[in-house]
């Protein structure tokens, strides 16, 4: 039972947000004539003795004393004597882990969201300086049109804003205060629940008391909010092993973030990435573990929710170290550009602008035109020749409405120029909406700055 039971292996994690939560408490329990104001005061600065202890030696790990609660509230009594039995008035531990966990949560969010803003600044600093340089956009991982790396890497920047408003939201929906409502019916002594909600930073207090025990929807929310960032951090670290291996080489990875093989010596591994890569199959096992936790759990507690918090620690560590290794990748890897460059020309990406020059140059129908791109394509491909490669009598004899303007269309530059739609990949564009989101982010806008 001990061995089972116990929780402080784990959740002595949540030892500061158990004190301030406490804290909260009793003084509340002082205001309200619950307890007199010297037992109050002796628990606070007892309280913050055993923080100290805590902060000094780490929290001490007695099994029999079942989790951070009863093991905070145990010292308590060491040092203040009988008064800290008052401390657990008017409350429950199962409103009290609801409320540090909610905490903890919402202290991690933060962090979060801190670190996805950093790696938002390097996302957007890449992608000012490679604003125009060239490399093949894929689909299927075929070479589709050019793109350039600035819109590239922006691509990032957009998904990693959507994750942090996901955090946000689940931040604003979690930011209630589950403590007062007790075992799981309220209390019959007369506290004021705003009163320890607003010590606490919360926007007041929860509305039920049963719901209050027993919704783990908040740490949830900030699995899904971290599952959904892991699988973008992981498209991300594969683009880097991609573009890091030999036959692209799109990319030299930062020494930092590879190793060396232990047998092979001229191999430089991308292991960061391809355990960013791996990090987000085990988030996405939390958010699942969790879930399937909860699932079919009735009104109010049960101790099945105590292990609501390995999953929710584990995401989060291996989330902080996901974002840290991609921000380092982004910030200091080495494109070379001349290899993309290369590789844009290889793979007719520019077929789609033959096409579109026999549209708007000849008034040629775009189906008509893609058919007459396709014989080009296949002329040049026989040849073993880039398509600005061909002669112009090559091209007329495909199709006499070609004339000697084409040519300026389909160079790769004259490509990425052209797609200049909102939320296109011409550099203009890319400049406009690195500019914007450096606004954003409060960062100077100036990139060299
Ligand atoms: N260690 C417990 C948990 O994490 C604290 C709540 C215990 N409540 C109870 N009724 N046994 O869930």
């Amino acid at each position: 039972m001990r061995e089972i039971n116990a929780s402080i292996p784990f959740d002595k994690a949540l030892w500061r947000q158990d004190i301030a939560a406490s804290k909260a408490h009793v003084a509340m329990l002082g205001e309200a004539g619950i307890v007199t104001t010297e037992d109050a005061a002796l628990i606070a600065s007892g309280l913050d003795q055993v923080a100290a202890e805590y902060e000094a030696n780490g929290v001490p790990e007695n099994w029999d004393l079942e989790d951070i609660h009863m093991t905070t509230e145990s010292r308590l009594a060491e040092l203040i004597g009988a008064a800290a039995g008052r401390l657990h008035t008017a409350r429950s531990r199962n409103d009290q882990v609801a409320t540090d966990f909610r905490l903890w949560v919402r202290d991690q969010i933060d962090e979060t969201e801190a670190a996805l803003h950093a790696l938002q600044a390097a996302l957007v600093t890449r992608a000012g300086e490679h604003a125009a340089s060239i490399m093949p956009g894929f689909t299927h991982l075929q070479t589709a049109q050019p793109v350039t790396l600035g819109h590239h890497l922006m691509a990032y920047y957009e998904m990693a804003q959507r994750d942090r408003s996901r955090f946000a939201d689940a931040r604003t929906r979690m930011n209630q205060c589950p403590l007062g409502a007790a075992a799981l019916a309220g209390t019959g002594f007369p506290i004021d629940r705003h009163a320890t909600a607003a010590a606490l930073g919360f926007d007041g207090p929860t509305a039920n008391s049963l719901d209050s025990v027993s919704d783990r929807d908040f740490a949830l929310d900030f699995l899904m909010a971290a599952a959904q960032c892991s699988l973008h951090l992981s498209r991300l670290a594969e683009e880097f092993v991609i573009w890091a291996s030999q036959p692209f080489g799109f990319v030299t990875l930062p020494d930092s973030l590879s190793t060396g093989s232990s047998i092979m010596p001229q191999k430089k591994n991308p292991d960061a990435a391809e355990l960013v890569r791996g990090h987000s199959g085990r988030i996405v096992g939390c958010l699942t573990a969790l879930m399937i936790t909860m699932k079919g759990l009735p009104l109010a507690y049960s101790k099945d929710m105590q292990d609501d918090k390995p999953p929710v620690f584990e995401a989060a560590s291996l989330l902080a170290l996901s974002i840290a290794a991609m921000t380092g990748m982004v910030a200091e890897a080495t494109f070379r550009t001349e290899r993309m460059r290369g590789a844009a020309e290889l793979g007719y990406a520019t077929a789609t602008d033959l096409a579109d020059w026999l549209v708007r140059q000849a008034g040629i129908p775009f189906r008509e035109a893609h058919h007459i791109t396709g014989s080009a394509v296949k002329l040049a491909e026989s040849r073993g020749v880039a398509l600005d490669q061909l002669a112009l009598a090559d091209l007329k004899a495909i199709d006499a409405r070609v004339d000697e303007r084409v040519f300026a269309a389909l160079s790769v530059e004259a490509s990425v120029a052209a797609r200049a739609s909102h939320g296109g990949t011409a550099p203009v564009e890319v400049l406009k909406r690195v500019a914007e989101a450096r606004v954003a982010l409060g960062l100077p806008k100036d990139i060299e700055a």
